[in-house]
């Protein structure tokens, strides 16, 4: 009776890895209970979504090797990965479901990192929001409801905005990565995408130190005034503060991305018999509502739905 954060399956997207090939699932070795799936698994999953009461998923391409280059120019391939799985997952769901799909080029570089590089290596901030307008319409072509940048770079909110505005997609919503932080636990998520071997350095020229709260707030700030429809924290547990300093200051849908390290930590730790696994996710899942998130990415959302449809 007095419980002051309700959590539901409503509350949950779920990040989907995609693969070439038909009846493929591939499991990933540093996310147990996770796998890639062809295009035909990836819709499948969807219309278990919708079952299960969980609004959105969010899909990710593991890109061939040889599609990926140093422009990332196969993100513009109407015809990618990416696309084919949007397109399968509103064939078999209809409006049933949200398609959220991210923004950024490591999936798709032979560097691996999200955007085009100088000769030092150094990420270019505008070059590479002029692809990411691209790669955006063209998810949107394809049938994405909710474009997620998750790049970083300055300007791009405002970029895609105007772009979707001239594409006849006023109604596409953005999502923006707002406050997103060069992390230790993002590794298993590049295993999964295969950017993780060819990832030479880091991301710190255009990801945020961990250090840092006030940064968070301008660069949220920057994405609202641009046309984000809703901000992400990312990763979450590490970053309550900043998910809650964000709702309180601007109001909007706030929305924390559990990423692929906090997922597989959990698993680790049930695995060793540290705590009951359902319990240790479910108490982690409250935190972000409770921190003020509207919702939550998250690889444990079809367990957490089955567990709060079902106990
Ligand atoms: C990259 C991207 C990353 C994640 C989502 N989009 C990794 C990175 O920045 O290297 C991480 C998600 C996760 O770890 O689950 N554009």
């Amino acid at each position: 009776m007095h419980r002051e954060t309700l959590l539901t399956p409503a509350d949950l997207i779920w990040p989907l890895f995609v693969t070439e090939g038909t009846g493929i699932e591939e499991p990933i070795a540093t996310l147990p209970g996770v796998s890639r799936w062809s295009v035909d698994g990836i819709a499948a999953r969807a219309r278990e979504a919708v079952e299960l009461g969980i609004p959105c998923i969010a899909l990710f391409p593991n890109t061939q090797p040889d599609r990926r280059s140093d422009d990332g120019k196969e993100a513009l391939n109407p015809d990618n990965l990416m696309c084919r799985a949007i397109k399968a997952v509103r064939d078999a769901c209809g409006s049933d479901i949200g398609i959220l799909t991210d923004v950024a080029l490591d999936p798709y570089t032979s560097h691996g990192q999200d955007g085009l590089l100088d000769d030092e290596g150094y990420v270019i901030n505008d070059d590479t929001v002029a692809v990411l307008v691209d790669q955006a319409v063209n998810q949107a072509d394809a049938g994405a409801d909710i474009i997620a940048p998750s790049d970083m770079m300055d300007g791009r909110v405002k970029a895609i905005r105007m772009a979707l505005e001239m594409n006849q997609h006023p109604n596409v919503q953005i999502m923006a990565y707002s406050a997103k932080y060069a992390s230790a636990f993002y590794g298993p998520f590049r295993d999964a995408v295969g950017s993780g071997g060819l990832l030479k350095g880091d991301k710190k020229s255009y990801q945020m130190d961990p250090a840092n709260g006030d940064e968070a707030m301008r660069e949220i700030a920057f994405d609202i005034a641009e046309g984000a429809d809703s901000v992400m924290v990312k990763p979450g547990l590490a970053y309550l503060d900043i998910i809650w300093r964000a709702k309180q200051q601007f109001g909007v849908p706030v929305f924390a991305y559990q990423v692929s390290g906090e997922y597989a930590l959990i698993e680790a730790g049930a695995a060793e018999g540290i705590a009951d696994r359902d319990a240790l996710l479910m108490e982690k899942l409250v935190g972000f509502k409770r921190a003020g998130c509207s919702g939550v990415l998250t690889y444990h959302a079809p367990v957490a739905a089955r567990l709060l449809n079902h106990g």
